[in-house]
């Protein structure tokens, strides 16, 4: 757990996200995952500034974790077959990823707090935002747009 994890971590969502996407139904899910696809990127790149900010390489380091997160998101999607149903799992899926996240950060902040590294403080706070916001984003098409209604009509 630390710096490298959650490197890792954005960049195996990176990857996984393209296919959540393909497989959304919903319009507003997919629009909102294809948004938070473009700033898990720019999130990457704030982390590699976190790195170099403190004089090391950006390596990333498996995270056992996150891909089972992911194992498990994909192994959902596969099973199911109603459209409704997918949308709702996704939702799910997504949402877990972005706890996962949250937690993560914030521990990650807490620990550059304690060792007055200000400005990574600040890198690592603008990701957790984008987590916290793409997590309530979520809540939104579940409940507002009907994704879990239709899942359990
Ligand atoms: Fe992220
Ligand atoms: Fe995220």
């Amino acid at each position: 757990m630390g710096l490298h994890d959650i490197y890792y971590a954005e960049q195996q969502i990176a990857k996984s996200l393209p296919s959540m996407i393909e497989l959304a139904t919903n319009r507003d899910l997919s629009a909102g995952l294809s948004a938070h696809l473009e700033e898990t990127r720019k999130q990457i790149g704030r982390l590699e500034s976190v790195f170099n900010k403190l004089g090391k390489e950006p390596k990333g380091e498996k995270c056992p974790a996150i891909d089972g997160i992911i194992e498990e998101a994909n192994a959902t999607a596969g099973e199911v077959e109603d459209k409704s149903v997918l949308d709702a799992a996704i939702v799910g899926a997504a949402q877990a990823v972005e706890h996962y996240e949250i937690c993560r950060y914030g521990t990650l902040i807490a620990w550059a707090e304690e060792l007055g590294h200000e400005e990574v403080v600040r890198f690592l706070t603008t990701n957790l935002n984008e987590e916290k916001a793409a997590n309530t984003k979520l809540n939104t098409v579940a409940l507002r747009k009907g994704v879990n209604r239709k899942a359990v009509a």
